[in-house]
Protein backbone atom coordinates (compact mmCIF):
# COMPACT_ATOMS: atom_id res chain seq x y z
CA UNK A 1 0.00 0.00 0.00
CA UNK A 2 1.16 3.44 -0.93
CA UNK A 3 -0.28 6.49 1.23
CA UNK A 4 0.68 10.36 0.38
CA UNK A 5 -0.86 13.28 2.44
CA UNK A 6 -1.08 16.67 0.92
CA UNK A 7 -1.63 19.08 3.81
CA UNK A 8 -2.01 23.06 4.14
CA UNK A 9 -4.31 22.99 0.59
CA UNK A 10 -7.24 24.86 0.11
CA UNK A 11 -9.62 22.03 -1.57
CA UNK A 12 -12.07 22.83 -3.90
CA UNK A 13 -15.03 20.45 -3.41
CA UNK A 14 -18.48 20.25 -5.00
CA UNK A 15 -19.70 22.98 -3.07
CA UNK A 16 -17.16 24.29 -1.00
CA UNK A 17 -13.72 25.28 -0.84
CA UNK A 18 -12.33 24.02 2.66
CA UNK A 19 -9.05 24.93 4.30
CA UNK A 20 -7.73 20.93 4.92
CA UNK A 21 -5.65 17.99 3.76
CA UNK A 22 -6.23 15.52 1.46
CA UNK A 23 -5.19 11.59 1.29
CA UNK A 24 -4.12 9.35 -1.28
CA UNK A 25 -3.90 5.81 -1.19
CA UNK A 26 -3.12 3.38 -3.64
CA UNK A 27 -3.98 6.19 -6.71
CA UNK A 28 -7.32 7.10 -5.25
CA UNK A 29 -8.10 9.39 -2.99
CA UNK A 30 -8.75 7.86 0.77
CA UNK A 31 -9.66 10.80 2.68
CA UNK A 32 -10.25 14.43 2.90
CA UNK A 33 -10.57 16.62 5.92
CA UNK A 34 -10.19 20.11 7.59
CA UNK A 35 -7.68 21.67 9.59
CA UNK A 36 -4.45 20.03 9.95
CA UNK A 37 -3.55 16.59 8.63
CA UNK A 38 -3.59 13.42 11.27
CA UNK A 39 -0.13 12.52 9.79
CA UNK A 40 3.27 13.59 8.53
CA UNK A 41 2.26 15.85 5.19
CA UNK A 42 3.71 17.46 2.39
CA UNK A 43 2.93 21.00 2.34
CA UNK A 44 0.78 22.52 -0.50
CA UNK A 45 2.12 26.18 0.96
CA UNK A 46 -2.17 27.06 0.94
CA UNK A 47 -2.61 27.03 -2.19
CA UNK A 48 -5.75 25.69 -4.44
CA UNK A 49 -6.46 22.15 -4.73
CA UNK A 50 -8.80 21.17 -8.03
CA UNK A 51 -9.89 18.27 -9.63
CA UNK A 52 -7.95 16.98 -12.56
CA UNK A 53 -9.94 18.44 -15.50
CA UNK A 54 -11.74 15.95 -18.14
CA UNK A 55 -11.35 17.93 -21.56
CA UNK A 56 -13.53 16.52 -23.95
CA UNK A 57 -12.80 18.62 -27.37
CA UNK A 58 -9.57 19.52 -27.79
CA UNK A 59 -8.15 19.59 -31.65
CA UNK A 60 -4.56 21.25 -29.91
CA UNK A 61 -2.28 18.22 -31.64
CA UNK A 62 -2.26 19.83 -34.62
CA UNK A 63 -0.85 22.38 -33.64
CA UNK A 64 2.18 20.21 -32.75
CA UNK A 65 1.71 17.65 -35.98
CA UNK A 66 1.66 20.80 -38.72
CA UNK A 67 4.05 23.39 -36.51
CA UNK A 68 4.06 25.65 -39.87
CA UNK A 69 1.70 25.70 -43.07
CA UNK A 70 3.07 22.62 -45.39
CA UNK A 71 5.63 21.14 -42.30
CA UNK A 72 4.45 17.71 -41.07
CA UNK A 73 6.54 16.94 -37.81
CA UNK A 74 7.34 13.62 -36.40
CA UNK A 75 3.79 12.27 -35.05
CA UNK A 76 5.40 10.72 -31.66
CA UNK A 77 7.18 13.81 -31.04
CA UNK A 78 3.68 15.49 -31.66
CA UNK A 79 1.93 13.39 -29.52
CA UNK A 80 4.09 13.39 -26.48
CA UNK A 81 4.87 17.14 -26.52
CA UNK A 82 1.20 17.72 -27.04
CA UNK A 83 0.57 15.30 -24.27
CA UNK A 84 3.04 17.38 -22.25
CA UNK A 85 1.35 20.44 -22.65
CA UNK A 86 -1.89 18.76 -21.79
CA UNK A 87 -0.81 17.55 -18.73
CA UNK A 88 0.69 20.71 -17.57
CA UNK A 89 -2.63 22.33 -18.27
CA UNK A 90 -4.17 20.57 -15.08
CA UNK A 91 -5.81 17.99 -17.75
CA UNK A 92 -5.98 14.81 -16.91
CA UNK A 93 -8.09 12.90 -18.88
CA UNK A 94 -8.36 14.05 -22.42
CA UNK A 95 -10.69 13.04 -25.52
CA UNK A 96 -7.80 13.90 -28.70
CA UNK A 97 -10.99 15.75 -31.24
CA UNK A 98 -9.52 14.28 -34.32
CA UNK A 99 -11.02 15.47 -37.68
CA UNK A 100 -13.00 13.01 -40.25
CA UNK A 101 -13.41 15.05 -43.26
CA UNK A 102 -12.16 12.84 -46.14
CA UNK A 103 -13.53 15.23 -48.90
CA UNK A 104 -11.48 15.86 -52.26
CA UNK A 105 -13.67 19.02 -52.16
CA UNK A 106 -12.60 20.43 -48.82
CA UNK A 107 -8.81 20.45 -49.04
CA UNK A 108 -7.28 20.62 -46.10
CA UNK A 109 -9.89 19.93 -44.07
CA UNK A 110 -9.02 16.10 -43.50
CA UNK A 111 -7.20 15.45 -40.05
CA UNK A 112 -5.07 12.75 -40.08
CA UNK A 113 -6.94 11.31 -37.71
CA UNK A 114 -5.68 7.25 -38.08
CA UNK A 115 -2.20 8.77 -37.72
CA UNK A 116 -2.74 10.30 -34.76
CA UNK A 117 -5.13 8.20 -32.89
CA UNK A 118 -2.64 5.03 -34.06
CA UNK A 119 0.27 7.18 -32.26
CA UNK A 120 -1.34 7.92 -29.14
CA UNK A 121 -2.64 4.82 -28.82
CA UNK A 122 1.51 3.60 -29.09
CA UNK A 123 2.31 6.25 -27.09
CA UNK A 124 0.24 4.81 -24.10
CA UNK A 125 1.09 1.20 -24.58
CA UNK A 126 5.42 2.72 -24.43
CA UNK A 127 4.09 4.09 -20.81
CA UNK A 128 5.03 7.90 -21.94
CA UNK A 129 1.64 9.45 -21.94
CA UNK A 130 1.02 11.87 -18.80
CA UNK A 131 -2.66 12.58 -19.50
CA UNK A 132 -5.07 9.27 -19.75
CA UNK A 133 -6.17 9.81 -23.59
CA UNK A 134 -9.86 9.08 -24.73
CA UNK A 135 -10.68 9.46 -29.01
CA UNK A 136 -12.90 11.73 -30.09
CA UNK A 137 -13.72 11.82 -33.57
CA UNK A 138 -15.38 14.83 -34.90
CA UNK A 139 -17.32 13.36 -37.83
CA UNK A 140 -17.96 16.45 -41.02
CA UNK A 141 -21.49 14.42 -41.71
CA UNK A 142 -21.45 16.21 -45.32
CA UNK A 143 -18.15 14.24 -46.50
CA UNK A 144 -18.44 11.07 -48.74
CA UNK A 145 -16.62 8.71 -46.95
CA UNK A 146 -16.92 9.89 -43.60
CA UNK A 147 -18.75 6.80 -42.54
CA UNK A 148 -16.46 4.27 -43.66
CA UNK A 149 -13.53 5.87 -41.90
CA UNK A 150 -15.14 6.67 -38.42
CA UNK A 151 -15.83 2.82 -38.59
CA UNK A 152 -12.49 1.46 -39.29
CA UNK A 153 -11.08 3.90 -36.53
CA UNK A 154 -13.67 2.14 -34.04
CA UNK A 155 -13.07 -0.89 -35.04
CA UNK A 156 -8.66 -0.22 -34.58
CA UNK A 157 -8.84 2.56 -31.81
CA UNK A 158 -11.66 2.61 -29.75
CA UNK A 159 -13.72 5.51 -29.55
CA UNK A 160 -15.53 6.99 -26.39
CA UNK A 161 -17.06 10.31 -27.96
CA UNK A 162 -18.48 11.20 -31.88
CA UNK A 163 -19.67 14.90 -32.91
CA UNK A 164 -21.77 15.10 -35.83
CA UNK A 165 -20.39 18.46 -37.07
CA UNK A 166 -21.77 20.57 -40.46
CA UNK A 167 -20.04 22.98 -41.46
CA UNK A 168 -21.93 23.80 -44.94
CA UNK A 169 -21.87 27.41 -45.87
CA UNK A 170 -25.38 29.08 -44.63
CA UNK A 171 -26.26 27.28 -41.73
CA UNK A 172 -24.97 26.47 -38.10
CA UNK A 173 -20.99 28.00 -37.58
CA UNK A 174 -21.64 29.59 -40.45
CA UNK A 175 -24.91 30.68 -40.14
CA UNK A 176 -24.51 33.27 -43.02
CA UNK A 177 -22.64 32.06 -46.36
CA UNK A 178 -21.07 35.80 -45.41
CA UNK A 179 -19.38 34.78 -42.35
CA UNK A 180 -17.95 31.40 -44.40
CA UNK A 181 -16.64 33.29 -46.89
CA UNK A 182 -15.08 35.70 -44.80
CA UNK A 183 -13.52 32.84 -42.29
CA UNK A 184 -12.04 31.52 -44.92
CA UNK A 185 -10.14 34.35 -46.64
CA UNK A 186 -8.55 35.08 -43.77
CA UNK A 187 -7.38 31.43 -43.14
CA UNK A 188 -6.88 30.37 -46.73
CA UNK A 189 -6.45 33.59 -48.49
CA UNK A 190 -8.64 32.16 -51.37
CA UNK A 191 -10.08 35.02 -53.93
CA UNK A 192 -13.83 34.76 -54.37
CA UNK A 193 -13.87 32.88 -57.48
CA UNK A 194 -12.17 30.17 -55.69
CA UNK A 195 -14.67 30.49 -53.05
CA UNK A 196 -17.73 30.47 -55.04
CA UNK A 197 -17.14 26.83 -56.01
CA UNK A 198 -16.45 25.86 -52.10
CA UNK A 199 -19.63 26.93 -51.78
CA UNK A 200 -21.66 25.24 -54.11
CA UNK A 201 -20.09 22.30 -53.80
CA UNK A 202 -20.31 22.27 -50.15
CA UNK A 203 -23.77 22.53 -50.79
CA UNK A 204 -24.23 20.18 -52.61
CA UNK A 205 -22.10 17.46 -50.74
CA UNK A 206 -24.90 18.54 -47.94
CA UNK A 207 -27.73 17.83 -50.28
CA UNK A 208 -26.57 14.83 -50.89
CA UNK A 209 -24.42 13.31 -47.90
CA UNK A 210 -25.09 14.98 -44.60
CA UNK A 211 -28.42 13.06 -43.48
CA UNK A 212 -27.75 9.30 -44.35
CA UNK A 213 -23.96 9.69 -43.20
CA UNK A 214 -25.42 11.47 -40.00
CA UNK A 215 -28.10 8.40 -39.08
CA UNK A 216 -25.26 5.99 -40.20
CA UNK A 217 -23.10 7.28 -37.42
CA UNK A 218 -25.73 7.56 -35.01
CA UNK A 219 -26.88 4.22 -35.18
CA UNK A 220 -23.06 2.75 -35.37
CA UNK A 221 -22.37 4.86 -31.93
CA UNK A 222 -25.75 3.65 -30.31
CA UNK A 223 -24.51 -0.07 -31.07
CA UNK A 224 -21.41 0.44 -29.64
CA UNK A 225 -22.29 2.78 -26.46
CA UNK A 226 -19.93 5.56 -27.99
CA UNK A 227 -21.59 9.13 -26.66
CA UNK A 228 -22.77 11.28 -28.73
CA UNK A 229 -22.27 15.06 -29.23
CA UNK A 230 -23.87 17.52 -31.82
CA UNK A 231 -22.16 20.64 -32.72
CA UNK A 232 -22.46 24.32 -33.41
CA UNK A 233 -26.92 23.46 -32.83
CA UNK A 234 -28.33 26.75 -34.13
CA UNK A 235 -32.35 26.27 -34.47
CA UNK A 236 -35.39 24.84 -32.65
CA UNK A 237 -34.62 21.55 -35.52
CA UNK A 238 -31.29 21.06 -34.62
CA UNK A 239 -32.38 20.39 -30.88
CA UNK A 240 -34.92 18.00 -31.90
CA UNK A 241 -32.84 16.15 -34.21
CA UNK A 242 -30.00 16.16 -31.45
CA UNK A 243 -32.70 14.89 -28.68
CA UNK A 244 -33.95 11.88 -31.33
CA UNK A 245 -30.61 11.10 -31.92
CA UNK A 246 -29.65 10.52 -28.31
CA UNK A 247 -27.17 13.11 -28.18
CA UNK A 248 -25.44 13.98 -24.58
CA UNK A 249 -23.84 16.89 -25.42
CA UNK A 250 -24.41 20.05 -27.14
CA UNK A 251 -21.18 21.18 -28.43
CA UNK A 252 -21.08 25.23 -29.39
CA UNK A 253 -24.58 26.08 -29.78
CA UNK A 254 -24.55 29.26 -31.95
CA UNK A 255 -27.43 30.97 -30.35
CA UNK A 256 -29.63 30.93 -26.51
CA UNK A 257 -32.25 29.09 -28.20
CA UNK A 258 -29.95 26.61 -29.19
CA UNK A 259 -28.63 26.50 -26.05
CA UNK A 260 -31.59 26.61 -23.69
CA UNK A 261 -33.49 24.09 -25.69
CA UNK A 262 -30.87 21.43 -25.13
CA UNK A 263 -29.80 22.37 -21.40
CA UNK A 264 -33.97 22.07 -20.71
CA UNK A 265 -34.47 18.94 -22.34
CA UNK A 266 -30.85 17.42 -20.58
CA UNK A 267 -28.19 17.93 -23.05
CA UNK A 268 -25.45 19.52 -21.65
CA UNK A 269 -23.94 22.75 -22.86
CA UNK A 270 -20.55 22.84 -23.87
CA UNK A 271 -18.67 25.66 -24.69
CA UNK A 272 -15.32 27.07 -25.61
CA UNK A 273 -13.07 28.15 -22.45
CA UNK A 274 -11.15 30.69 -24.63
CA UNK A 275 -14.64 32.43 -25.27
CA UNK A 276 -15.33 33.36 -21.27
CA UNK A 277 -11.63 34.41 -21.34
CA UNK A 278 -11.94 36.90 -24.64
CA UNK A 279 -15.32 37.67 -23.67
CA UNK A 280 -16.81 36.89 -26.90
CA UNK A 281 -16.87 34.06 -29.65
CA UNK A 282 -13.65 34.20 -32.08
CA UNK A 283 -16.06 33.57 -34.74
CA UNK A 284 -18.90 36.15 -33.15
CA UNK A 285 -21.40 33.41 -32.31
CA UNK A 286 -23.07 33.19 -29.09
CA UNK A 287 -20.86 34.77 -25.83
CA UNK A 288 -20.44 31.78 -23.06
CA UNK A 289 -20.45 34.21 -20.15
CA UNK A 290 -24.33 34.84 -21.25
CA UNK A 291 -25.17 31.58 -21.32
CA UNK A 292 -23.32 30.78 -18.06
CA UNK A 293 -25.29 34.06 -16.51
CA UNK A 294 -28.83 32.73 -17.59
CA UNK A 295 -27.45 29.19 -15.97
CA UNK A 296 -27.65 26.91 -19.31
CA UNK A 297 -23.88 26.75 -19.42
CA UNK A 298 -22.75 22.61 -18.09
CA UNK A 299 -19.16 22.32 -19.37
CA UNK A 300 -16.28 24.38 -20.55
CA UNK A 301 -13.53 22.92 -23.17
CA UNK A 302 -10.18 24.00 -24.30
CA UNK A 303 -10.67 24.20 -27.96
CA UNK A 304 -7.35 25.59 -28.86
CA UNK A 305 -5.73 26.61 -25.91
CA UNK A 306 -4.93 23.76 -23.30
CA UNK A 307 -4.66 26.46 -20.51
CA UNK A 308 -7.37 28.31 -21.04
CA UNK A 309 -9.39 25.38 -18.48
CA UNK A 310 -7.92 26.56 -15.47
CA UNK A 311 -7.98 30.22 -16.77
CA UNK A 312 -11.60 30.12 -17.32
CA UNK A 313 -12.30 28.01 -13.98
CA UNK A 314 -10.99 30.99 -11.98
CA UNK A 315 -12.40 34.16 -14.70
CA UNK A 316 -16.05 33.13 -14.80
CA UNK A 317 -16.75 33.69 -10.80
CA UNK A 318 -15.99 37.45 -11.46
CA UNK A 319 -17.58 37.74 -14.51
CA UNK A 320 -20.72 36.16 -13.45
CA UNK A 321 -21.11 36.57 -9.45
CA UNK A 322 -23.79 33.91 -9.38
CA UNK A 323 -21.23 31.05 -10.00
CA UNK A 324 -19.07 29.95 -7.13
CA UNK A 325 -15.60 28.72 -7.69
CA UNK A 326 -16.57 24.92 -7.41
CA UNK A 327 -19.49 25.33 -9.53
CA UNK A 328 -16.83 26.76 -12.56
CA UNK A 329 -14.19 24.00 -11.41
CA UNK A 330 -17.43 21.37 -12.10
CA UNK A 331 -17.77 22.67 -15.63
CA UNK A 332 -13.80 21.57 -16.28
CA UNK A 333 -14.11 18.12 -13.88
CA UNK A 334 -17.24 16.74 -12.35
CA UNK A 335 -19.71 17.95 -15.56
CA UNK A 336 -17.65 16.65 -18.69
CA UNK A 337 -16.50 13.41 -16.89
CA UNK A 338 -20.45 12.64 -15.86
CA UNK A 339 -21.37 13.77 -19.73
CA UNK A 340 -18.80 11.20 -21.32
CA UNK A 341 -19.64 8.65 -18.95
CA UNK A 342 -16.94 8.29 -16.77
CA UNK A 343 -18.07 8.01 -13.30
CA UNK A 344 -14.21 7.04 -11.17
CA UNK A 345 -13.36 10.68 -11.50
CA UNK A 346 -14.05 14.10 -11.66
CA UNK A 347 -14.55 15.32 -8.32
CA UNK A 348 -11.96 15.76 -5.08
CA UNK A 349 -14.63 12.46 -3.16
CA UNK A 350 -12.79 9.87 -1.65
CA UNK A 351 -13.09 6.24 -3.69
CA UNK A 352 -12.74 8.80 -6.62
CA UNK A 353 -9.26 8.30 -8.53
CA UNK A 354 -6.79 10.80 -7.31
CA UNK A 355 -6.41 12.84 -10.31
CA UNK A 356 -5.88 16.72 -8.99
CA UNK A 357 -4.06 19.81 -9.45
CA UNK A 358 -2.33 22.19 -7.00
CA UNK A 359 -2.97 26.01 -8.30
CA UNK A 360 -1.43 29.28 -7.01
CA UNK A 361 -3.46 32.07 -7.21
CA UNK A 362 -0.73 34.99 -6.77
CA UNK A 363 0.35 37.02 -9.04
CA UNK A 364 -1.57 37.94 -12.60
CA UNK A 365 -3.76 34.74 -12.39
CA UNK A 366 -4.21 31.56 -11.74
CA UNK A 367 -0.67 28.74 -12.72
CA UNK A 368 -1.20 24.99 -12.50
CA UNK A 369 1.90 24.43 -9.99
CA UNK A 370 1.83 20.53 -10.16
CA UNK A 371 -0.53 17.50 -11.36
CA UNK A 372 -0.79 14.22 -10.51
CA UNK A 373 -3.15 11.17 -12.07
CA UNK A 374 -3.89 8.23 -9.96
CA UNK A 375 -2.20 9.55 -7.06
CA UNK A 376 1.50 9.67 -9.96
CA UNK A 377 2.79 13.05 -10.18
CA UNK A 378 2.84 14.19 -13.68
CA UNK A 379 3.67 17.57 -13.99
FE1 LIG B 1 -17.78 24.07 -35.89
Amino acid sequence: MSETVYANARLVLEEVVIEGHLVVRDGLIAEIGTGAAPRAALDMGGDYVLPGFVELHTDHVEGHLYPRPRVTWNAFAAVTAYDAQIAASGITTVFDSLRVWPDKRAVGMDGDAPLLAATVREAGAAGVLRAEHFVHLRCEVTADGVVEEAAALMESEGVRLISLMDHTPGQRQFMTEAQFRSYYKKKSGMSDADLDIIVADRQDAHARFARPNRARLVEMARGQGIVLASHDDATDEHVAEAIGDGVAIAEFPTTDGAADGSHKAGIRVLMGAPNIVRGGSHTGNVAAESLARRGVLDILSSDYVPGSLLLAAFDLPNRVPAITLPQAVAMVSANPAAAAGLTDRGRLAPGLRADFIRVSAAGAGPAARAVWRQGERIS
